[in-house]
């Protein structure tokens, strides 16, 4: 069945809103509407894509300049290690580089600059949900590496997919950096992946990097550092809250924690109350009991083995090309190759 025109629709008794209406009406209160109900449910929770605010994302950012915080540097040594080897199996002279999550960028940087010795038509298409970010990768970007074709979205990972899927005509190089797949549970990554293949075309690549399950000291080190960045940073949710939905959130009255089921292979990190309080949420008309001690859930960052991650890529339709690691093996980038049957 065709969509209806508009006047043809309205005729009909109903209206179809066009993407710029939802989106509009959509931003805050998806954000109030998680917060109502994660806050509602027992356990509570708040989920760690809302930390990502512009602080939220400046605080990423110191927290990848910790020593304690292994991910970032371990996956930088890879890839200037295994970069050109990577950009050689794409084998195209055509290639969009897509970063999922970018972030700061700092480690597409040594992505980029082999780029641009190696392939002859290269262009960059950073993904990321915080404008303030994009603003300054893309400007950095340009600055960095003059010639540079840049074409940034600022948006959710499923919008850049949805962009992907209607620009096909190069070669697709998507990265997944980071620990970006560690945020969703198992079966959301495979669903995720899934997605993302039927987004891209046969023989388009991924290279995603998986944190692998290694020395538990390591692990809750990492996510409570010694300086508290990663603290301020969990606790950046409640500022937001405070921020954006007119809440009242003692900040001094919660602490962070993180603990690490090795079963799962979940880091967890929890806000925790440090006293019997009420929090009260203007803009949803809510207040909120805690007691001493009460758990607020934030977020899971699941660790790999590698039978995890070999299963994940024959479940979703990729072919795992090469997998490249860091000198201590707690880390891995894995480069797959969407594989389609042909019609
Ligand atoms: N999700 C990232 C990771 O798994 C970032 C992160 C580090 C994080 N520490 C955190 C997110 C604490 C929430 C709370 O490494």
């Amino acid at each position: 069945m065709t969509t209806k025109s508009k006047a043809a629709a309205q005729d009909a008794g109903y209206r179809v809103l066009s993407p710029a209406d939802l989106s509009a009406a959509h931003g805050l209160r998806a954000f109030a509407l998680d917060v109502l109900n994660g806050l509602s449910e027992t356990p509570k929770r708040l989920s760690s894509r809302w930390i990502y605010d512009d602080e939220g994302s400046r605080l990423f950012s110191r927290i990848c300049e910790l020593d304690e915080y292994y991910p970032t540097r371990t996956e930088a040594e890879i890839l200037r290690n295994h970069t050109e080897d990577i950009l050689k199996r794409a084998g195209t002279d055509k290639l969009d580089i897509v970063d999922l999550g970018a972030g700061d960028g700092r480690k597409t940087n040594i992505m980029l600059e082999a780029a641009l010795k190696q392939v002859k038509d290269v262009r960059y298409v950073p993904i990321d949900i915080s404008e303030a970010s994009m603003g300054g990768l893309v400007k950095n970007m340009r600055g960095k590496f003059a010639g540079l074709k840049v074409a940034g979205i600022v948006g959710e990972y499923f919008d850049g997919l949805h962009w992907l899927s209607q620009s096909n005509d190069r070669r697709n190089l998507v990265l997944f950096l980071g620990s970006n797949i560690g945020n969703f549970n198992k079966v959301q990554a495979r669903v995720f992946l899934r997605q993302l293949w039927e987004a891209l075309n046969d023989g388009d690549q991924v290279l995603i990097g998986f944190d692998l399950k290694k020395d538990i000291e390591l692990l809750l080190a990492a996510y409570n550092d010694k300086h508290g960045v990663t603290a301020a940073f969990n606790k950046n949710l409640l500022k937001r809250v405070n921020r954006e939905l007119g809440g009242d959130f003692d900040l001094a009255a919660y602490r962070h924690f993180a603990t690490y089921d090795v079963f799962s292979g979940a880091m967890e990190s929890y806000i925790v109350s440090l006293k019997r309080q009420t929090v009260t949420i203007r803009d949803i008309q809510s207040s909120f009991e805690f007691q001493e001690w009460e758990p607020l859930h934030t977020e899971y960052s699941y660790k790999y083995l590698q039978s995890d991650i070999d299963g994940l890529a024959s479940n979703t339709g990729f072919k795992i090309l090469d997998q490249y690691f860091d000198n201590n093996g707690w880390f891995t980038d894995s480069l797959w190759q969407v594989e389609k049957p042909s019609l």
